[in-house]
């Protein structure tokens, strides 16, 4: 018998991604019973609310499980390497926020509006992966434009915000900011540069071949959730002084010939997108604009000439929301629909 509420955890309940998941699961009314908050020891005896009540944060750890029917974490690789399969022994689907399990073979990595069906491989494991804020929505705006025309290149370039290395990383900016404006010495943490003021070419670590991570996670997830092992797809992603929302500029080249006007058309109709594209009104998709919002924006919508079948795009959206927490809701909204 289906149940009519669920016992939901947050791993990363005070980070802010964990923030964001307290709020996306008040607000689309998840039929949560119990919420289950919990992070590291230097969060302990805080309170967060959730549906007007403070609710306590709990240290982590393995007997922290019991009755959990869906686990949300989001506190970072190594945790969930080590606790996600604590959670799984104890019954409950782990929705993994971070990269450790995505590109597992036998791991669903999901953005519903694209291969929501995926989502039936959970039970092999007990893991759905949740993709990377900026690969998700670069598939969202894809898919449309795949399904009608065949992609066979993509190249994007990604101005991610500091959101998306965490809270310490929203504070790192606004510290330099005010020590810039105050004559002191900026400091540096999460950053290896200055982000103040400056465009910085370096999301997560490098590899031998001189791509970053981040990159490469944007190349593989991308073929991972269209089901296209070897589409031409190459990046930079480069972290700007936003403090929240990603803007992409994405370049397309399909099989098929769509002109601007045509691609505008398959884009208003494509789930979880709007099309803002106003070039006339000086309307586009902005980063402040998108903030707080569960939609990927999508504009500046022309052909490249350079190609036969080209199509250029920029792509913006809330990477706390769509990016990670909503993409995550939204999957265990179809898991207790269709599975649970
Ligand atoms: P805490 O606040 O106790 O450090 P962000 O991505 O915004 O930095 O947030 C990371 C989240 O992951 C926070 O909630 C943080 O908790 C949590 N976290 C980080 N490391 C651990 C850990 N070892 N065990 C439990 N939670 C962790």
């Amino acid at each position: 018998m289906k149940k009519e509420e669920y016992t939901v955890a947050i791993v990363g309940a005070t980070g802010a991604v964990g923030e964001q998941m307290r709020e996306v699961l008040e607000e689309r009314q998840f039929p949560v019973g119990e919420l289950i908050l919990l992070a590291s020891e230097r969060s302990a005896g805080q309170f967060l609310e959730f549906q007007g009540r403070q609710r306590r944060v709990e240290i982590l750890h393995d007997d922290c499980f019991t009755n959990v029917d869906i686990a949300l974490f989001s506190a970072g690789g190594s945790v969930s390497a080590k606790f996600a399969p604590a959670a799984v022994s104890a019954g409950a689907v782990v929705i993994d926020n971070t990269a450790h399990f995505r590109m597992a073979p036998d791991i669903p990595l999901v953005v519903p509006e694209v291969n929501a069906n995926a989502i039936a491989g959970y039970k092999t494991h007990g893991i759905i992966a949740n993709p990377n804020c900026s690969t998700i929505q670069m598939v969202v705006a894809l898919k449309p434009i795949h399904d009608a025309a065949g992609i066979k290149r993509v190249v994007v370039s990604t101005y991610q915000s500091v959101s998306g290395a965490g809270r310490q990383a929203m504070e790192e900016l606004s510290q330099q900011v005010a020590a810039l404006f105050s004559g002191r010495d900026i400091e540096k943490k999460k950053f290896p540069h200055q982000i103040a003021f400056n465009c910085i070419p370096h999301i997560d670590v490098f590899m031998d071949d001189g791509y970053t991570k981040e990159e490469w996670k944007m190349i593989h997830e991308t073929r991972k959730i269209l089901g296209e092992p070897a589409l031409a797809v190459t990046a930079t992603t480069v972290r700007v002084p936003v403090f929240c929302g990603h803007s992409e500029s994405v370049n397309v080249e399909t099989e098929k010939k769509l002109t601007a006007a045509e691609v505008k058309a398959l884009l208003r109709d494509a789930p979880g997108v709007i099309v803002s594209d106003e070039p006339e009104n000086n309307i586009y998709p902005l980063a402040l604009d998108a903030t707080g919002k569960d939609a990927i924006y999508v504009g500046r919508i022309r052909e490249d000439y350079s190609v036969p079948n080209g199509i250029q795009l920029w792509v913006v959206s809330d990477n706390l929301r769509k990016g990670a927490a909503l993409n995550a809701v939204q999957i265990a909204e179809i898991l207790i629909r269709d599975y649970l």
